[in-house]
């Protein structure tokens, strides 16, 4: 005989407010983000989607990353945001946006957002993938467990030990 496992679902799985939240931007990058992905409530499983916010104070940047499931689509909310990416040609794409203004980043591309206004910028950032993933290029290189070996960022970069160890400090 089957058994099937009666699941409650409430209107409350289906629903977030995180994004009505302002991130804590006091750090040194000056950003926060919000991510409105399955993981932080059940509405999206299966459905291919989701959505953050990024909160950038005067100055701040989300620093090159990438999304290993999905394309971003960028949305302005507040302030005057340089947004970028590069392609796998090299080619760097980019676009200063203002509020109800949308670029889009390409599934995989590494890309930033970085606050060229007087005052805070809040965007939403839409995704095609309810878990999108995020590979922080600087964090990847210079703050994995265990580290990169340093012999293979002196070569990669084609400098001494002393600007590696430098960089490193700064994520320690
Ligand atoms: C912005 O790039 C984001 O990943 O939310
Ligand atoms: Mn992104």
């Amino acid at each position: 005989m089957i058994k099937y496992m009666t699941i409650k679902v409430t209107s409350d799985d289906f629903f977030f407010d995180g994004l009505s939240k302002e991130g804590n931007t006091d750090n040194p990058f000056g950003f926060g983000a919000t991510q409105g992905n399955v993981l932080a409530f059940p509405g999206l499983n299966t459905l291919g989607l989701s959505m953050n916010r990024v909160d950038l104070a005067r100055g701040g940047i989300n620093a090159p990353h990438s999304h290993p499931r999905a394309s971003e689509s960028v949305v302005v909310i507040k302030g005057k945001v340089l947004v970028g990416f590069v392609s796998t040609s090299n080619v760097y794409y980019y676009k200063v946006l203002t509020e109800g203004e949308m670029f889009i980043i390409p599934r995989g591309l590494v890309h930033f957002q970085y606050n060229v206004g007087h005052s805070k910028a809040i965007l939403l950032t839409a995704f095609n993938s309810q878990l999108p993933g995020a590979v922080i290029v600087s964090r990847t290189l210079f703050a994995s467990n265990p580290p990169i070996p340093l012999e293979i960022l002196t070569k990669t970069f084609q400098v001494d030990d002393g600007v590696i160890n430098s960089i490193e400090s700064k994520f320690a």
